[in-house]
């Protein structure tokens, strides 16, 4: 992977979406400060510049069909996941795509995919690792790998480690294992927890069982047995 480091940007993947045509697969945008860093359903994504990890890779042709695209969702987690315990951090994932150690959100993601056809065509990951910011003012239930471990991490290292473990696990995008370990990450699964379900406005205490391969959480309601199948926006987490 080629990685470029930019000083200052709004966000890596408006600034890769804006260059796609012309940047490579395998291409990846870092940077040192974004001034509009954007997160999941529209949100902001702040961030201590210099502190972190805000960064995208663009991926080109992948062998997906757009139906599928939610395993790049697997695959992101799952190799963060991995990364994070090979430091000794023990990161689980927060259906459907962030990344939790022990009830602190470390790392979330911003998966924007261009369609070809039916195929996928080029996609880009964001991904926001809190790496040595300690303090998080403005943030309830934020963590970082300096607060879990209280090491300092070199930041362009921080990221080729992160990336030779994404690039090893590339091949296993049309595998079976995948969501497999995905499922096994899962924050919570197979302990009682309370869940807020958005379609009825009811909560409940449920187990999570694992997730379907079209990406959909299951929930076994420990009230009435009944086993739910949920789309993104449809369950919360009371945390
Ligand atoms: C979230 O959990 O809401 C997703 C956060 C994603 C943040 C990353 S930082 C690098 C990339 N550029 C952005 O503007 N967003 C993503």
């Amino acid at each position: 992977m080629n990685v470029r480091w930019l000083d200052t940007v709004d966000s890596t993947n408006s600034e890769a979406l804006r260059r796609l045509e012309e940047l490579p697969h395998g291409t990846v945008l870092a940077a040192r400060e974004q001034t509009a860093g954007r997160g999941q359903r529209g949100n902001t994504w702040f961030t201590a510049p210099g502190k972190n990890l805000t960064f995208s890779i663009v991926l080109k042709d992948l062998p997906l069909r757009a139906a599928e695209s939610i395993r790049l969702n697997f695959l992101t987690s799952v190799a963060v996941a991995r990364y994070l315990r090979a430091q000794g951090i023990e990161a689980h994932i927060k259906w459907p795509n962030d990344i939790y150690v022990k009830g602190g959100k470390i790392c979330g993601m911003l998966i924007e995919n261009n369609l070809d056809g039916a195929m996928l065509g080029a996609s880009v990951i964001g991904i926001g690792l809190n790496v040595n910011q300690r303090e998080f003012p403005q943030l309830a239930h934020a963590t970082s790998m300096a607060c879990r471990t209280g090491k300092e991490y070199d930041l362009e290292t921080a990221l080729q480690e992160f990336l030779a473990i994404f690039e090893a696990l590339l091949p296993s995008l049309e595998g079976e294992e995948l969501l497999q370990e995905y499922s096994s990450l899962l924050f919570r699964k197979g302990v009682p927890a309370r869940y807020h379900d958005l379609l009825t406005d009811r909560e409940y205490t449920g187990v999570i069982q694992g997730v379907e391969p079209d990406g959909r959480l299951q929930v076994l309601n420990l009230g009435t047995g009944t086993l739910h199948h949920y789309r993104f926006k449809e369950v919360g987490y009371i945390l």
